[in-house]
């Protein structure tokens, strides 16, 4: 089960044909994976996870056949580096769905979706879908982990960002949906780039956490056009500054944890270590997935939404 890191790459292979191919391989992916019928039909099936919660079922994977020789493009150890940081990024989520959970309080099937259902004294009695989903994540790159390096990988702790009133739940919840948005949207970018720079059964288990972050940002992102249909992209790119800045001044600031998770994630992925082609190619993916999530997210109408998600209460903050 013990695999040699095959060192047999070298700098040359990032010339032009390596971002040649990396630009196609990604168009592909994108291509395949969020295409207008994909995000469509995640939208679609929300109502009916609200009413009957189904984890989605992963395929079948051949874990022994992961091998080092599987990653292309990337320098292996920069590769295994990412996904043990990624590992970092998915724990803990628990924390992540009770946090988010009560910040959905006005909101219950969505509250319900996301952080399950506690008893009085806020105890959880069944976990949400999401955490479900979600839960499956870290031990699956644990165990890719392993299969490459022959090494067990330890995790370290952290605490999730606590549940923090201002008074203003409206606007509260704005914030953090936009921050679980950026979350997932940046899991799948990453998932999507690591698919690009690997073939056969590695990529196969990739892909799995790839459909699962595109169906959570998905349902995440058409939620937040349901519930905030004022939102245009100008009060969009107007919070992360403000949340930016205010981090800037303010310790503690409620809205700041959108630079913070920017930062700690460039800290647990390495990327000072990534070489240029690499970085170019994964601002690449940010960008083509940015653009697909866009067109999708410009062809929902708030009357189709409201047919799907049901009337919208009306808030005055
Ligand atoms: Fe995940
Ligand atoms: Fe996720």
């Amino acid at each position: 089960m013990t695999h040699a890191i095959s060192f047999g790459y070298t700098k040359q292979r990032l010339g032009q044909p390596y971002l040649q191919q990396m630009r196609q391989r990604i168009g592909l992916l994108v291509e395949q994976y969020l295409s207008e019928e994909v995000l469509c039909d995640r939208i679609q099936d929300l109502p009916q996870q609200f009413q009957n919660p189904q984890p989605r079922r992963w395929g079948r994977l051949d874990w022994q056949g992961i091998d080092p020789v599987q990653i292309i493009g990337v320098d292996p150890l920069v590769f295994i580096a990412i996904l043990a940081g990624s590992i970092d990024t998915e724990l803990p989520i628990r924390g992540y769905t009770q946090t988010s959970r009560q910040y959905l309080a006005a909101y219950p099937s969505m509250a319900k979706f996301v952080g399950g259902t506690v008893d009085r004294d806020g105890h959880l009695i069944e976990p949400g879908l999401w955490e479900k989903e979600e839960r499956q994540h870290a031990p699956a790159l644990q165990r890719l982990y392993t299969q490459l390096t022959g090494l067990k990988m330890r995790p370290i702790p952290h605490e999730p960002r606590a549940y923090k009133p201002t008074g203003n739940k409206h606007r509260d919840l704005y914030i953090h949906g936009l921050h679980r948005v950026a979350t997932e949207y940046g899991a799948t970018c990453l998932y999507l780039w690591l698919m690009a720079h690997s073939t056969g059964p590695l990529q196969a288990v990739l892909a799995e956490l790839l459909r699962d972050e595109i169906n959570h940002m998905t349902k995440f992102w058409g939620f937040g056009l349901w519930a905030y249909p004022n939102a245009t992209t100008l009060t969009v790119v107007k919070t992360l500054v403000t949340a930016a800045v205010g981090k800037l001044f303010r310790r503690h600031h409620s809205g700041g944890s959108l630079i913070h998770t920017l930062r700690r994630m460039a800290q647990v992925l390495h990327w000072s270590a990534w070489s240029w082609g690499n970085k170019l190619t994964f601002a690449w993916t940010f960008v083509a997935v940015l653009a697909r999530l866009r067109r999708w997210s410009n062809s929902q109408t708030p009357e189709a939404l409201e047919t799907l998600l049901g009337r919208r209460a009306v808030h005055h903050s």
